[in-house]
């Protein structure tokens, strides 16, 4: 059984408080310690934390915790927020489900739980965007509960330390780490070892260069004994992802408040969910259309160079398109829950997908380089 599998699926329990051990006292001695979200600790700030540490980098997300936490102070506040300005706080950070589903669970906490987040892990797991791995660490890291964690950090540490075959996502491996991860994870000291074992793995046990020399795991470690660090977790078979092509709108007007460019507020659920964009159409000779259906006259129009934006699962390249325009019929400019005139003279609290940020930004830099239309 388990043949491609090397691991000893039974750790003995003296092995288990070994390893334990030696990551905690690496912890109290090169750990992390001073990062915003571990001075006064509750799982509502752990619990921020975690989501935005889930795809973006410890040194990125610092200065949007700080400002996260600032505006929505508890749960309540949170659940109380408006959308938008949630969506707003998660600009520039991508993966905007994960705020979608930090605001719907702060209303889970409110309407549920009484604004007090949960203490049982079952209760965790079932809020909006909170994983087994989310849920062991907020309880772990904010109440010393003894749950076991298994990111993608400690999944790189544990792959190595054991040589098991197999990469993120595919059950056999993760099932396999998730086993070892319980067997090894301390009933006492579970905050110091959790954080040890993700701190390890983003700054010790990395991707492409493992500083083996100064791991507390270095002697027991399989893939360093082996030198097979770099082939563990293995590479996961590349699978070719298809190629899309979009027109983005941008329909511009001068009014006395200066420029203004035409933006819509998409579906709650798809790519971009809930965030300002532009209009996208696919082809030139949909562009009438468009701008009839929201009542504007080109004038002139303008293509800038495509770019393109990756997802997970497909590439999408944009086409942007200025078009100068104005009202039709004289009538005032339209505005409402799905539309609105974005000023580029001024910050709005929206919640803006990566891509149209960079549009904006070139936008308005546009009116600082020329002054003409
Ligand atoms: N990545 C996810 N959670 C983390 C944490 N608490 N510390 C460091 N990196 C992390
Ligand atoms: Fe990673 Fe090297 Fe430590 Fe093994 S010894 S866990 S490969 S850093």
């Amino acid at each position: 059984m388990n043949q491609s599998s090397q691991i000893p699926t039974n750790i003995t329990p003296r092995f288990a408080k070994k390893f334990g051990q030696q990551v905690v006292s690496w912890y109290h001695q090169q750990g992390r310690k001073n990062l915003p979200w571990q001075q006064n600790k509750t799982p509502y700030r752990v619990w921020i934390s975690e989501i935005m540490l889930q795809q973006t980098q410890v040194a990125t997300v610092i200065p949007y915790y700080k400002r996260f936490m600032e505006s929505f102070p508890s749960i309540i506040e949170l659940a109380n927020a408006d959308e938008d300005n949630v969506l707003h706080h998660w600009t520039g950070l991508g993966y905007y489900a994960r705020a979608r589903n930090l605001h719907k669970a702060a209303k889970m906490i409110r309407d549920n739980f009484n604004g007090k987040f949960p203490e049982n892990i079952d209760d965790v797991v079932a809020l909006s965007g909170i994983g087994r791995s989310t849920a062991g660490a907020i309880l772990s890291l904010a109440l010393n509960q003894p749950q076991p964690i298994l990111d993608g950090n400690v999944k790189r540490v544990l792959a190595r330390s054991y040589l098991v075959d197999g990469y993120n996502g595919l059950a056999k491996f993760d099932k396999t780490l998730w086993q070892l991860t319980e067997q090894l994870t301390p009933a006492q000291d579970t905050a110091f070892y959790n954080q040890a074992m993700m701190d390890l793995g983003a700054t010790v046990c990395t991707r492409t260069k493992p500083y083996c020399e100064q791991c507390p795991l270095q002697y027991s470690c399989l893939a360093k004994a082996a030198d097979l660090q770099i082939q563990y977790p293995n590479k996961k078979p590349k699978k070719k992802i298809p190629e899309k092509h979009t027109i983005m709108v941008i329909p511009r007007i001068k009014d006395k408040q200066g420029d203004l460019v035409l933006m819509e507020k998409r579906p709650p659920s798809g790519i971009w969910g809930g965030l300002w964009c532009f209009y996208e159409i696919a082809a030139l000779e949909q562009l009438s259309e468009l701008l009839t259906s929201v009542n504007l006259k080109a004038v002139k129009q303008q293509q800038l160079s495509e770019f393109r934006h990756t997802f997970s699962h497909f590439h999408l390249d944009i086409q942007p398109l200025i078009v100068d325009c104005l009202l039709a019929n004289k009538q005032e400019i339209n505005e409402n829950n799905h539309q609105q005139w974005y000023n580029l003279h001024h910050e709005n609290n929206v919640g803006l997908a990566a891509s149209t940020q960079k549009l904006l930004s070139l936008l308005k830099s546009m009116i600082t380089s020329t002054k003409e239309i």
